[in-house]
């Protein structure tokens, strides 16, 4: 390893200082509110900061403390929730609210990491942003950043590359302002260091970054090749009835979990043409057999208008052949 450990506080240094300048300026930044913190973290655990800044300032306005949420009707968080996606990640955060009223903050990240909804990356940032640990948050964005300072080139996403990740990050940690810091990686992530194309004329690390050196920081990290996509097909049937549609909830585990959707059917109805929907996840290349049937065809649990099932939510799988429908 070429970096000698005294640089790594000058690394800390530097790029504490170009985040005082440069670093994005949040509203959840320089707040010492825990709840207003772990909410922000919780909402931006898979959604973008512009996405969810609205949501976060919605939730602060509706529910402002910590007992407010744990005490609200879960309609009303689902509600709040609702266009975020990942409706479990709704019912984690109330179930975690509960978690909180019951145990009090947490310290740490042992702690953090207790708690409902909380992973390795979150039970980081928290435990760095609200008590000081100098711990790393490492998300794909992070270990983007980290790949690129150590020149890391096997596959990023093997155990190896990761406990060398967390080796390497863990040791750049600053005793001072942890919290900042990885804020800091996470808005140079953002900013400068990002997939395609980095910056690094202007990045204020680059002089300490192996790969910037070496000239291979475009190429990192690497990943393995996905694994074969399958292909399967799948029946569907939905029932309008007098502007509601027919539908049930899903099972909570497996595809979208506890999200409202047509009828699964077990193979194709008899007589029926389906309208033919295709639908791309990360490793499945879905072919969706979509049938529009009578009330009586299946056990249609839930009848919903579309801003009902727009606003409880809907798999985006559906959403384009279910307002075709709401129109014919
Ligand atoms: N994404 C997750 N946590 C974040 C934070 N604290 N600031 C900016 N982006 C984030």
């Amino acid at each position: 390893m070429k970096h000698l450990p005294t640089q790594n506080s000058a690394v800390a240094q530097i790029l504490l200082a170009w985040y005082d300048q440069q670093g994005r300026s949040l509203p959840w930044r320089g707040l010492r509110n825990p709840y207003a913190i772990w909410l922000s973290e919780i909402i931006l655990q898979q959604t973008r900061v512009e996405q969810g800044l609205p949501y976060w300032q919605r939730f602060l306005r509706e529910l402002p403390t910590l007992d407010d949420l744990a005490r609200a009707e879960p309609e009303v968080v689902k509600g709040l929730w609702s266009g975020l996606g990942y409706y479990r990640r709704a019912d984690l955060l109330h179930r975690a609210a509960k978690h909180l009223v019951e145990h009090g903050w947490p310290s740490g990240y042992e702690m953090w990491r207790g708690v409902p909804g909380v992973g390795p990356y979150t039970a980081g940032a928290l435990a760095s942003i609200l008590d000081g640990e100098p711990v790393p948050a490492l998300d794909g964005n992070a270990y983007r950043v980290y790949a690129r300072l150590s020149d890391w080139r096997s596959p990023i996403d093997s155990a190896a590359s990761k406990a060398f990740i967390a080796e390497f990050a863990g040791a750049r940690m600053p005793a001072q302002r942890p919290g900042d810091f990885n804020q800091a990686i996470m808005d140079l992530a953002q900013a400068l260091c990002v997939p395609r194309k980095p910056r690094c004329p202007s990045c204020p690390i680059s002089d300490f970054c192996l790969a910037r050196q070496n000239g291979s920081a475009e190429g990192l990290p690497t990943k393995v090749r996905n694994p074969k996509v399958r292909a399967e097909s799948w029946h569907f049937a939905v029932a309008h009835k007098d502007g509601q549609f027919g539908l049930v909830q899903r099972p909570a585990s497996g595809i979208w979990s506890g999200l409202f959707a047509p009828v699964q059917l077990d193979s194709a109805p008899n007589g029926l043409e389906p309208e033919v929907v295709t639908h791309r996840l990360s490793h499945r290349a879905l072919t969706l057999n979509m049938y529009r049937v009578s009330e009586g065809f299946a056990d249609f649990t839930h009848w919903m208008t579309p801003e009902e099932w727009r606003s409880r939510g809907m798999p985006q799988a559906f959403v384009h052949w279910m307002t075709k429908f709401t129109y014919i």
